[in-house]
């Protein structure tokens, strides 16, 4: 078992940390990591639209179809199982759906997912009640503005888009696949817009999150940061 760098377990009122920030900056490997350091749970909250897109396809509920959309998240039983081995998985009305979530299929469908209303009311309320009795790490890109307003600690996380492309780059290449790097910062670029842009929950760090540009900083070093901004007692004023 790991020990927590900084004792907050005696702490009774729940801890929560909110990592928000564009796609590719590595906010959940971030927060991953940082949950273990801390033994806090850790609420990937993009997995879950991820589920309810995987839902969608599943039932043969279109993207047009709003309420439909949104009473499959209504209905959704959405949980999260950590092993010893600290791999997360995420069961869906009791199915391991860890990996299919990540397909590439999902990964299409799930911006039109998150930009539906009535899915984000009934995540939101989720992902609250999942935070309301433990210390947490939370990533997303609403979670310190929507999902945990008064969370004690918030960071946006950020890159340039051609260092997020470049590690996406990376992934890809891990999985297989071949992009090249222009198409992967094309298809970023369209993403940011997209997240920016949309009239629910838009992508914008909350006014006291502490911005950390990871551009030129290494896993170790990101994780180092947002452990010493936590440490401090950190908030932005
Ligand atoms: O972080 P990710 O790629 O797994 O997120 C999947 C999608 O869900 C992506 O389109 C952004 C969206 N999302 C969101 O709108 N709000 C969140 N809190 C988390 C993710």
């Amino acid at each position: 078992m790991l020990q927590p760098e900084i004792e907050f377990l005696k702490e009774e009122t729940p801890i929560q940390i909110t990592i928000d920030g564009p796609a590719g900056a590595g906010k959940s490997t971030v927060a991953k990591a940082v949950a273990a350091k801390l033994n806090f749970v850790y609420i990937d909250t993009g997995a879950m639209y991820r589920a309810v897109a995987w839902l969608a396809d599943r039932h043969d509920v279109t993207m047009d179809d709003h309420s439909g959309l949104a009473k499959l998240a209504a209905k959704a039983d959405i949980r999260f199982e950590n092993n010893p081995s600290g791999v997360q998985k995420i069961i869906c009305n009791h199915i391991d759906v860890t990996d299919m979530i990540r397909s590439p299929r999902i990964s299409r469908l799930v911006a039109e997912v998150a930009s539906v209303a009535g899915v984000r009311q009934a995540l939101v309320k989720m992902q609250q009640s999942l935070a309301a009795d433990h210390h947490v790490v939370m990533d997303g890109r609403d979670a310190g503005t929507v999902i945990l307003p008064k969370a004690q600690y918030k960071i946006f996380l950020t890159a340039t888009v051609e260092e997020r492309a470049r590690r996406r780059m990376a992934q890809i290449k891990d999985q297989g696949q071949s992009q090249s790097l222009d198409e992967v910062i094309r298809d970023m670029k369209i993403r940011d817009y997209q997240d920016e842009h949309r009239s629910n929950s838009p992508l914008i760090p909350a006014e006291d999150a502490i911005i950390l540009d990871c551009t030129n900083l290494s896993l170790d070093e990101t994780v180092a940061e947002v452990l010493k901004i936590v440490q401090a007692g950190k908030k932005k004023t």
